[in-house]
């Protein structure tokens, strides 16, 4: 069984940042302490000066595998992931087929287990008229459902309100949700056609897709909630309104409804729509910038639980299609965490935070076992990250299928440096490992 010692890390973990030495046994974390001996059987990675976290768990990636490859796959997503620091993902049921049968469900598993770079969990889709099969839902192997109340990439809408409320009262893990009103968005796109055609300009995104729309649905959806007890988790909160749905007057473990918000909605705003256009083009959209900032706070104090990339990449040529035409959706797994450590270097949010709500959160929420902390027992994924190296993020440096990035441009102080899967170094400076060892997520119920 090989070891590895990681010496010297200011490790952030648990709310405290401290100079600690981490032992590595195995796939596992053996010991973490202020300091630990090195025998002739250790291999020993110097890491002083860099910040050591747990790996990130990333609960809303989209890697298009089955039937959309052109796009992205889960060998080429993953990899991505592993040069961003993200050591888990679970991933959306909007693919082709979608995953809303077992049979789907188990195909995908196999996929992951042959191509993943890291460990990988999948959401099960809501229909319309799937009730049955979500029902025979293992928990021990499946994180949660995913509905989207409001359609995007593929034909998931689920809108029959009889069908809601059933999935509601029924379902007891985590279900995961789009929120966007779609008559809303119908009427406001229609408006918008009769003036331009299919060519609307980009920075009406965000009046179609309204704050209205968003709000709308997410309260409904937070209202279900409250009437059946459901689990409710609210995907990618994108206005400052509808973080007043959230509390947070329990801790993560004791609520039934919690939200999340994306990278795109912390980064951008409708400021960036001239330069960036429809590369920025995602549902729910970008909104204004007062919008962002009370994401800020709300995530700062605790009404948003989680951080995710909605990782969701499409071709450039797909993108680069007039309004109506181009899909909504970017990559982003690669440089999430970047994006955050520059955040945390703009005094927008601590480090601790960002290990807060990027590792131990989705961990909690999910009950993912033995992940999402730097704890003696736990799987041993882990990233030691410079905060003293910045990076621009250019094209030729991307992972993605896709092979763009809306980042593309953007000086980001702080690089992900070493990426650890199960206890193996699988990301060094660039250089990847050869042999795939990443696990399916279980989860602990
Ligand atoms: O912009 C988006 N694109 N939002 C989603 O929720 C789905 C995603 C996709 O799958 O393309």
């Amino acid at each position: 069984m090989t070891k590895t010692l990681i010496k010297g890390a200011r490790v952030v973990n648990e709310g405290t940042i401290d100079q600690l030495d981490v032992l590595i046994d195995g796939m596992h974390i053996a010991e973490v302490s202020p300091s630990i001996q090195p025998t002739s059987d250790i291999k020993v990675i110097e890491a002083h000066g860099k910040h050591l976290l747990p790996g990130c768990i990333d609960d809303q990636v989209h890697f298009r595998e089955p039937g959309l490859t052109h796009k992205a796959t889960i060998e080429t997503e993953s990899k991505a992931c592993l040069a961003g620091g993200i050591t888990s993902f679970l991933e959306m049921p909007n693919t082709s087929p979608q995953t809303t049968t077992a049979q789907a469900y188990e195909d995908k598993l196999v996929v992951g287990a042959k191509t993943s770079w890291v460990n990988y969990g999948f959401m099960f889709g809501g229909t319309n008229d799937n009730l049955h099969d979500i029902l025979a839902i293992d928990p021990k192997r499946t994180p949660g459902l995913k509905l989207f109340l409001g359609s995007s990439t593929g034909n998931m809408l689920v809108d029959n309100p009889d069908t809601l409320k059933e999935i509601f009262s029924a379902f007891r893990l985590p279900i995961s949700v789009h929120c966007e009103d779609e008559q809303t968005i119908r009427t406001n796109l229609s408006k918008f056609k009769a003036i331009y055609g299919d060519d609307i300009p980009i920075m009406h995104h965000l009046d179609i897709r309204s704050e209205e729309a968003c709000y709308l649905s997410s309260s409904k959806a937070v209202s279900l909630a409250q009437q059946t007890g459901a689990r409710l988790h609210v995907f990618h909160l994108s206005t400052a309104i509808e973080t007043e749905l959230f509390s947070n007057e329990l801790p993560l473990e004791k609520k039934k409804i919690t939200a999340e918000v994306c990278i795109h909605h912390l980064w951008f705003s409708d400021e960036d729509y001239p330069t960036k256009g429809t590369h920025i083009k995602w549902n729910p959209a970008v909104k204004t910038a007062a919008d962002r900032a009370g994401l800020w706070e709300a995530l700062n104090d605790d009404r948003i639980d989680i951080i995710a990339t909605d990782h969701a990449p499409h071709t450039l040529e797909e993108k680069n299609q007039p309004y109506t035409k181009a899909p909504s959706g970017g990559p982003m797994v690669q440089h999430a965490l970047p994006v955050l450590l520059e955040c945390v270097q703009q005094g927008k949010i601590s480090l601790e935070k960002v290990v807060e709500k990027m590792c131990h959160n989705p961990a909690i929420l999910f009950s993912i076992e033995k992940r999402g902390f730097i704890r003696p027992g736990y799987f041993a994924d882990l990233v030691l990250v410079d905060t003293q190296k910045g990076q621009t993020v250019s094209r030729d440096q991307l992972l993605y299928k896709c092979g763009w990035s809306p980042l593309e441009g953007t000086h980001l102080r702080g690089t992900v440096s070493q990426t650890f899967v199960n206890g193996v170094l699988q990301y060094d400076e660039g250089v990847f490992g050869t042999v795939k060892n990443a696990q399916a997520l279980t989860f602990a119920r």
